[in-house]
């Protein structure tokens, strides 16, 4: 079961904006609850059905199949597998949509499939009456409002900037209509659950919106994470140039792709923890240390080390080389003493570099490395899509910490090591969804 955010209140108050905005920084999936009842009054509309006849619209129900899909994190609406997602975007169909979501049965023929994605995601779900009826027991909920007057305001210039033909009047009548008609139908109206938290947005910019319910969802739903002890390193001359190599050899990485940072404050902030990410390209140690900023050592394969210029070029950088496929410890104890000694050690656990950005077969180095030295870990995922070409957009995600004592081992066995690795594993697989 994923965390579950209901998100409440009258049309026009920005919901879908801000769930937006706040899905995409969480990492979460957005549904837009209105889009089915939208879809439903399309279909109705089309038919020239009343859309306020029940005794209309409840026989068109069993010709309906509506289903969301999403591209990119945007949520793309099927209507008997017509993509549907600008159709019911018009004012028309706004209205549409309000009548036929008084019909009880349209209600129940959409529970299910809301109830559906909610179980199998991490979701902020915008709608009336997720927070009452579709997802009682959410983690968070959100009564969103803002005055008409505001929200007719922000509606007609949305319109009026997508070309369409209205006044400020009729979008004012159209939201005081649906306002109406959405708090007065008998089957669940729309209405603030009594656990939900009222925001009103009347005089916030959407920013300052999407940052408080971040915000609320944040400190409802993460797990408190027991503070790691970090290790200051020494600075010394060789680390200096260190320090201007790694830039120096970033420039033309950050230069070639458009590299996005999520998850900042995760972002060790001292020295001595252990760094895991999936492994996509050959400059991914270049990106994770320019954000790490802190001293950070790297394990490199061998074969690198051949060649005398990079060899160089690869100590100055704190790589240290290990062979692919040995059952040799030595380089994880090396890796042991760098944490110890205070260097961030990032580490691609995969061992190789996946093509498609699904993660490789686990391997247990990782394990080792994180439960001797008793290191926190940072766990980091590297999304793109497709092929990387100039300027391709690679996000760069720090995952929370998982702190010593999650990982901590009682006794050296392949079990331990296997829970170890899973827990690593598990927190990278997150971060890549
Ligand atoms: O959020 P929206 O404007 O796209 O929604 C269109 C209509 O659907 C709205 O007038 C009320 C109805 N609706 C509903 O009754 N319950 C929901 N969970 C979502 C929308």
């Amino acid at each position: 079961m994923g965390i579950n955010c209901a998100l409440d209140g009258p049309s026009g108050a920005g919901k879908s904006t801000v769930a937006k905005a706040v899905a995409k920084e969480l990492g979460f999936v957005y549904v837009d609850t209105g889009a089915l009842y939208r879809a439903i009054g399309l279909y109705a509309a089309r038919q020239g059905a009343c859309t306020t006849s029940a005794q209309e619209v409840v026989p068109l129900l069993s010709d309906i199949n509506v289903e969301l899909k999403y591209n990119e994190g945007t949520q793309i609406v099927l209507l008997n597998g017509e993509d549907v997602s600008k159709a019911i975007r018009v004012n028309e169909i706004s209205m549409a949509a309000s009548n036929v979501s008084a019909i009880p049965e349209v209600r129940s023929f959409l529970l299910d499939l809301q109830r559906d994605i909610a179980a199998k995601n991490d979701i902020i779900m915008d709608g009336r009456d997720i927070g009452t009826v579709i997802l009682p027991n959410a983690d968070v909920k959100v009564f969103m409002t803002a005055s008409a007057e505001e929200r007719a305001d922000r509606r007609y210039k949305e319109l009026i900037e997508k070309g369409q033909d209205v006044t400020y009047d009729e979008i004012l009548n159209d939201i005081n209509q649906r306002d109406y008609n959405d708090s007065h139908r008998a089957t669940a109206p729309l209405k603030k659950a009594d656990d939900a938290i009222e925001l009103d947005t009347s005089n916030m910019s959407i920013d300052e919106v999407v940052e408080a319910i971040s915000n609320i969802i944040k400190e409802k739903t993460v797990k408190p994470v027991a503070p790691v002890e970090m290790k200051k390193v020494k600075w010394t001359l060789g680390l200096v140039l260190y320090a201007i190599v790694r830039f120096i050899v970033a420039i033309p990485v950050y230069i070639c792709f458009n590299i996005k940072i999520e998850g900042k404050e995760n972002i060790p902030h001292a020295g001595g923890m252990v760094v895991a990410s999936n492994h996509r390209t050959w400059f991914d140690p270049i990106m994770i240390g320019m954000c790490i900023i802190k001293p950070g050592a790297y394990m490199a394969k061998e074969e690198l080390f051949k060649n005398k210029l990079l060899g160089v070029l690869l100590k100055i950088l704190q790589a240290f080389p290990v062979s692919r496929g040995s059952a040799d410890r030595a380089p994880l104890d090396k890796a042991v003493d760098y944490v110890d000694r205070g260097f961030n050690l990032v580490l691609f656990p995969e061992g190789t570099r996946s093509k498609d950005g699904s993660l490789g077969k686990p391997k247990s180095g990782v394990a080792y490395v994180a439960s001797i030295s008793g290191a926190p870990v940072c766990p980091v995922g590297i999304l793109f899509e497709g092929k990387l070409r100039f300027r391709s957009k690679i996000t760069i995600r720090f995952g929370a910490p998982i702190s010593p004592d999650e990982i901590k081992i009682e006794k050296m066995s392949a079990r331990e090591m296997h829970k170890v690795r899973d827990r690593i594993y598990g927190a990278i697989g997150d971060l890549l969804k």
